[in-house]
């Protein structure tokens, strides 16, 4: 949350910052800003309330002079309202010095008052001004601004990445990162900072990570990088595996609609390389294999739809490799004193690879003993590089904020991680194994099928538009789909929606049934071998007694829960602990229509923020 981005290079530094904000929108929408130095040295900059239009109307009509040197923000609010004020770039020494912050400094309190004894004059109510500050007070006795930022963050406590310009220094911008992403381009003749390589990657495609507590300078013609001690500091370069066009809507409505329908492909593309004649191979592993022969637990951390993957994980890995798996919200699990060894294999899930309760975990793991193997989508993430293994998914750039092709791309990497467990473990036969890669090779045409066949979702949702609450139902794997249905209408359409486990219903939620109330039911196979399907089958009847208007997701040819459902969807075949998965993307248009039909915007949902950077 917050999006960063600073630019060196040629004059045309307005542009490069307002494309970069608008790839890092989804980080946050609550307001926007840039500072420019120009080829004079003079610093000039704007910022407004609202989502980047707001800031770029308001530079088409009053332009500020551009200049070779810049950065730019936009915000996701935590300490003060979303107003022009609290807008950063926040300035200093007399509109010389020009900050941005992504993060949280936990202790600009005490900060604060020892700048206002000095006589500081405060103009917003943010913490990240106390940083614009501390690094002018810095510069004012160093006159480097590297060396102030270095002598600020050593000030600091909290998460921040910190990006700042002084017109004294033109042609430098000066970034320090801790527990705040930070990434940075290499271009020639000019170089690019930003919170993701989406912010340059239209420019560059190659980057470099900068790892935490360290301090970067760039030039247009020079990368530096110390850490908080002033030594000097390896980043590790990597190239960028897409291009600019994979993050552009390419004639969708929205990025949600676009990405939605390329769920298919986030699945076919993190198979890729990975299954071959039938047999698993994760290269990925080969840093951890040593440690994962004596592996005896599995704990899966993760947030939100990534936590509701790392349930699907579960089904699959129990029932494969035999082996015990807890799936916990991250933000729970490092405050609950978890009992961890050498042989727990924690398995963190992050789209993003940057989320702070996720990383937080990550960190407290591995200091626990733990070996710590993450799912990522993102290259250089912090999440990744703080771990001892990494299965990225490649689902490609999701821009949308709600999360919706990574948790397919999740649910089968961990699925790919259920079979080379059982590998190891000789707890499937190389037959079972076959059989169960074919299944998920058979994935991605199946659910292009699903999402072909969707047009009655659209309608559904456009008939519920004023539904005011909406429960999902599921049973076995079909309960994390049903948790992320209701997570993904909570997300876009702002609509009271539960997911439940359908045992569960008789134990409380079917109070909550009233003549009415819509109910989606995702219903098991039929062939299920452990007879689940009668079982969902006696719920529905339950609750369509009670008033409830159903719509069920059941297997093509399942006839049983025809005569109890308004509304049947059909899904394709395939084996119980897969089939499931195909119900995922009729649940994501129905949020994704229904929010439509109320007039909302699917991409950037109110409150919310793509990668949650504060804990
Ligand atoms: C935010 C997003 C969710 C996402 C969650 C975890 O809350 O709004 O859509 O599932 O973060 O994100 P991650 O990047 O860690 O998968």
């Amino acid at each position: 949350m917050c999006g960063i981005v600073g630019y060196v290079g040629s004059a045309r530094s307005t542009e490069v910052l307002l494309g970069g904000l608008r790839r890092l929108e989804y980080r946050g929408y609550d307001s926007a800003g840039i500072a420019v130095i120009d080829a004079d040295g003079a610093l000039s900059s704007a910022k407004k309330a609202g989502k980047l239009q707001v800031l770029a109307d308001e530079l088409a009509e009053h332009p500020i002079a551009d200049g070779p040197t810049g950065i730019g923000h936009t915000r996701w609010a935590t300490h003060g309202g979303p107003t022009d004020g609290n807008a950063h770039p926040h300035l200093a020494d007399g509109g010389r010095l020009a900050l941005i912050h992504n993060g949280i400094i936990e202790n600009f309190a005490p900060l604060k008052a020892e700048l206002l004894a000095e006589g500081v004059e405060f103009t917003s109510e943010t913490d990240s001004e106390v940083a614009a500050h501390l690094v002018a007070r810095e510069f004012r006795q160093t006159h480097d601004l590297t060396e102030a930022m270095r002598r600020t963050v050593a000030l600091l406590e909290g998460a921040f990445t910190l990006l700042a310009v002084h017109a004294d220094q033109p042609g430098v911008v000066v970034g320090a990162r801790r527990n705040s992403p930070l990434v940075v381009g290499l271009g020639d003749g000019e170089n690019f900072l930003g919170s993701d390589v989406a912010a340059f990657v239209s420019y560059t495609q190659r980057a470099l990570a900068i790892g935490q507590d360290q301090i970067v300078t760039i030039r247009p013609d020079s990368v530096s990088v110390i850490d908080f001690d002033g030594n000097p500091a390896d980043a590790s370069e990597f190239e960028v595996n897409w291009d600019a066009s994979a993050a552009e809507k390419g004639g969708w409505s929205s990025f949600m609609a676009k990405e939605i329908s390329e769920e298919p492909e986030a699945v076919q593309k993190t198979l890729l390389g990975r299954v071959h004649d039938g047999a698993i191979t994760l290269h990925d592993l080969e840093p951890i294999a040593d440690r994962l022969q004596q592996v005896d637990r599995v704990i899966v951390i993760a947030c939100g739809t990534a936590a509701y993957a790392g349930l699907l994980g579960k089904y699959a890995i129990e029932q494969w490799a035999r082996v015990p798996v807890e799936v916990e919200l991250a933000h729970e699990f490092r405050y609950r004193d978890p009992v961890l060894d050498g042989r727990t294999l924690v398995v963190s899930i992050s789209q993003s690879g940057e989320t702070m309760d996720t990383l937080m975990a990550v960190k407290y793991a591995r200091e626990h003993g733990a070996q710590v193997l993450s799912i990522c989508n993102t290259q250089g993430a912090t999440i990744p590089r703080e771990s001892d293994a990494v299965i990225y998914t490649h689902a490609g750039p999701e821009v949308a904020v709600a999360s919706t092709k990574a948790f397919l791309a999740q649910g089968v990497a961990l699925y790919l991680l259920g079979l080379h467990l059982a590998t190891l473990r000789g707890t499937l036969s190389s037959e079972e194994i076959a059989a169960q890669v074919a299944e998920l090779e058979a994935l991605p045409p199946k659910l292009q099928q699903t999402i072909d066949d969707a047009a009655d979702v659209t309608t559904l949702a456009r008939w519920m538009a004023d539904t005011r609450s909406v429960l999902f139902l599921g049973r076995h794997v079909g309960y994390p789909i049903a948790l992320e249905g209701a997570l993904k209408l909570k997300e876009l359409a702002y609509i009271h929606a539960e997911g439940f486990a359908a045992g569960e219903l008789k134990h409380g939620p079917i109070a909550l049934i009233e003549p009415g109330q819509i109910v989606f039911v995702i219903v098991p196979s039929p062939r299920d071998p452990r007879s689940l399907h009668p079982k969902v089958v006696s719920n529905i009847q339950e609750i369509r007694a009670r008033g409830a208007r159903v719509i069920a997701i059941a297997e093509e040819g399942d006839a049983a829960v025809l005569p109890f459902a308004d509304e049947v969807l059909r899904i394709p075949l395939a084996s119980p602990l897969i089939e499931p998965l195909l119900a995922v993307a009729p649940l994501h248009m129905f949020a994704m229509e229904l929010a439509t039909a109320k007039g909302l915007d699917v991409d950037q949902p109110r409150n919310l923020a793509k990668s949650v950077t504060v804990e």
